[in-house]
């Protein structure tokens, strides 16, 4: 069986994600930071879908002795979806220490480091990394410049590490537009989301199950690396 792991895999994306590869036959490592329910009983769903194919990890991805631990425990690997982020906003006159580390210590020294730390165990199976990214890795979020920034530095580790780890490891991403509306700090009122939703060409949201066919898709397709999809109803085509 081939395993992947996901990370930030309890929740929205990230457990659409999970399902998606577990249909495809996939052992699913589910890692979690704070979610441990949720990951729990996703793993519990796909175990009694099928006996032994999921199991869960927990790591604070900011913590790189975590991201070691988390690395170490794992046996085989066949694809690693670097999926866990974090986003808020963080307009230029307040920008902070505390937030740029936060951020970047996730959303890009996180998935640099799992993606070094696995490739041999990628290597061994001729496996394949999947970066999560975002359509505003290429034209920033107003008041979200680290994360931004982050996203951007997501889209080149997925074409340096294409390159650097080819012809054994495959490297791409996939880049969401607006699929699920962000929670807690980083809520928007109805006239934020109105005013987003005008300019998808498409004129809705995208589904979790639209990101997590793409990664399948990109799975599976051999001859393609060091790509990142676009995955936003057209939304690039107004930016
Ligand atoms: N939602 C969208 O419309 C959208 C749009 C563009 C791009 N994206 C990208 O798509 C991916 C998934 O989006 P999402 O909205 O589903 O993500 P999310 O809910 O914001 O976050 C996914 C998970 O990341 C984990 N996480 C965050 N910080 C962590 C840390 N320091 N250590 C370990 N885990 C951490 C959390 O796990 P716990 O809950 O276990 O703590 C969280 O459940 C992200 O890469 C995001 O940037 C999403």
């Amino acid at each position: 069986m081939k395993t992947a792991l996901v990370t930030g895999g309890a929740h929205r994306i990230g457990a659409q994600i999970c399902h998606t590869l577990h249909k495809d036959n996939y052992h699913v490592i589910i890692h979690y930071r704070n979610s441990s329910q949720a990951a729990k009983n996703l793993a519990n769903k796909l175990n009694n879908i099928r006996q032994n194919s999921a199991s869960i990890l927990p790591a604070e991805l900011s913590n790189i002795q975590e991201v070691n631990k988390l690395c170490n425990t794992i046996k085989s690997l066949n694809l690693l979806v670097n999926n866990a982020s974090v986003f808020y906003p963080t307009p230029i006159s307040k920008l902070n220490q505390h937030d740029y580390q936060s951020i970047m210590d996730t959303n890009v020294m996180a998935p640099l480091f799992l993606s070094s730390t696995l490739s041999d165990k990628l290597t061994q199976n001729q496996g394949c990394i999947i970066n999560i990214v975002d359509i505003h890795s290429e034209r920033p979020l107003k008041n979200h410049a680290i994360y931004s920034i982050s996203k951007a530095a997501i889209a080149m580790m997925t074409k340096t590490l294409a390159k650097e780890l080819a012809p054994n490891v495959r490297v791409c991403g996939v880049s969401p537009g607006s699929i699920l509306w962000p929670e807690n700090v980083a809520e928007l009122d109805q006239v934020q989301k109105d005013n987003m939703l005008k300019k998808i060409a498409l004129k809705k949201q995208g589904s979790a199950q639209d990101i997590s066919d793409a990664v399948l898709f990109l799975a599976k397709s051999a001859y393609i690396t060091g790509q990142i999809i676009n995955v936003d109803g057209g939304r690039t085509l107004n930016q």
